[in-house]
């Protein structure tokens, strides 16, 4: 896909055997996801998913998102994890950086999110927002039983329907979730909310191109036929091994690195509108290949703000890190450095450039000191930031992430290891049906 070229020329050194050796086991974790024979191949729906997505259905999810742009000046989208992470790292990688503090316009609400943690005080302050407005909820949540998305649709349905009236409330939600299993499946039905169903063979981190990331995504105005137009196009570049494909590449680069001690991979940007994509990735890769104690431990880092935080640690600190930068080649927007006449600031040998050039030059800079100080450096381009260019980045890093989980050797389809902390929590909270566990962790207090 020409508007996303990898390279890897400063990583491969670090690593060349260890990349040659795995070749074998990134061809053998492609014809798994082809052929649907690896573990956890139950859930392997996204691999062929933007070639399903029909205009029937983008038509529909564009109805809905227009009803509700007419009817609203702020739309909630509710869920945790993979069932909000997706369309935020779009929204926010798609609109103007001070979105936030222009009063919505008509037919253009502003997309707010709750049910992705449990503060008290974010869920006062967003009552307190949402007082006296034109509001409705998109609720997601693909089991329908999450407990920080059940407690903020809760406070939020009592909300709108006081405000509302219950009738005209039941038009201002939409629930997205399972066809047939989980609490907020039945309240659907009850109820009677539009509702759009989330794939069983898609699981929450890889459903951004579902009914999940799509509306929200066209609620906040933006071209989700493009989108999906962009996933089809990687899908086509990434579908069989060889040395074009990109999400082979990257797979495989960052196991080898992986396999010679970097056990950390920082995502980098320099493109703030880009924040949230990484917290969509880092659960991404997090959630698919932290088990079995093994798994690169994602991070990111916002460049150039970081470097003046963290740059200290990259530069110098333990040597387990390799840095993967994602790097937008056309600003949309022009802004030149101006000449002044008395430069007391020193900085006239910049005047005249435009902003964006000292960006890449501080990218450069920092790739090869980083690279000389014994980072190893992969370099995503982007050839700017607009639907088509990351409906296509986010195909690669899920079908990259389905074949790294494989050739490192664990089911990157599943996530175990949450369950702990939400067996603990229940049994705190008393939750009916926990009744040993509230005893033993309550003995454990003591
Ligand atoms: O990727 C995953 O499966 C998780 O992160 C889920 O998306 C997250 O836990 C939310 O689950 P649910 O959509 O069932 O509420």
């Amino acid at each position: 896909m020409k508007s996303i070229q990898l390279n890897i020329q400063d990583a491969l050194y670090f690593a060349e055997k260890q990349y040659e050796a795995n070749g074998a086991a990134a061809v053998e974790a492609i014809t798994k996801l082809d052929k649907g024979t690896g573990a956890g191949a139950d859930f392997i729906g996204w691999v062929n998913l933007p070639n399903e997505i029909d205009a029937t259905l983008i038509n529909k999810i564009n109805a809905t998102a227009e009803r509700l742009r007419e009817a609203c000046d702020y739309v909630v989208c509710i869920g945790i994890g993979g069932s909000y992470l997706g369309a935020k790292a779009v929204i926010t990688a798609l609109s103007d950086s001070f979105a936030d503090y222009y009063a919505p316009a008509p037919k253009s609400p502003k997309v707010l999110y709750a049910g992705q943690n449990i503060g008290e005080e974010y869920l006062g302050e967003l009552q307190k927002l949402l007082e006296g407005k034109k509001f409705g909820i998109i609720v997601i949540s693909k089991s329908g039983t999450t407990t920080e998305p059940a407690i903020a649709f809760r406070i939020l349905k009592d909300m709108l329907e006081k405000q509302a009236g219950k009738d005209a409330a039941k038009d201002l939600i939409v629930a997205i979730t399972d066809e047939k299993k989980g609490a907020l499946r039945t309240m659907a039905n009850e109820e009677g909310y539009e509702t759009y169903v989330i794939p069983d063979n898609v699981g929450g981190r890889f459903s951004v191109l579902t009914p999940v990331g799509l509306l929200p995504i066209a609620v906040a105005g933006h071209d989700i036929a493009k989108l999906v137009a962009g996933a089809v196009e990687m899908a086509k570049a990434t579908a069989h091994p060889g040395p074009d494909n990109i999400a082979e590449v990257y797979a495989r680069m960052r196991n080898a690195l992986y396999e010679s001690g970097k056990k950390i991979e920082l995502l980098v940007n320099y493109n703030p509108k880009l924040h949230y994509f990484a917290e969509w990735w880092k659960q991404l890769y997090g959630e698919s290949e932290g088990k079995e104690n093994k798994g690169i431990f994602p991070a990111a880092v916002d460049n150039t703000t970081d470097l003046h935080s963290m740059g200290q640690w990259i530069q110098e600190g333990e040597r387990t890190i390799f840095e993967t930068v994602i790097s937008v080649n056309k600003p949309a927007i022009s802004v030149r450095v101006p000449e002044n006449a008395a430069n007391l600031d020193g900085i006239n040998y910049l005047a005249g450039k435009n902003v964006d050039e000292v960006n890449k030059m501080a990218e450069l800079g920092t790739k090869i000191a980083h690279v000389e100080g014994g980072v190893p450096n992969m370099r995503i381009e982007l050839e700017k930031l607009d639907e088509f260019v990351l409906g296509g980045l986010i195909y690669f890093f899920e079908k990259a992430c389905g074949i790294s989980g494989y050739i490192l050797g664990v089911n990157p389809f599943n996530q175990p290891g949450v369950e702990a902390y939400k067996k603990n929590m229940f049994a705190l909270l008393n939750k009916p049906g926990y009744e040993a566990e509230s005893a033993a962790i309550q003995a454990k207090l003591k």
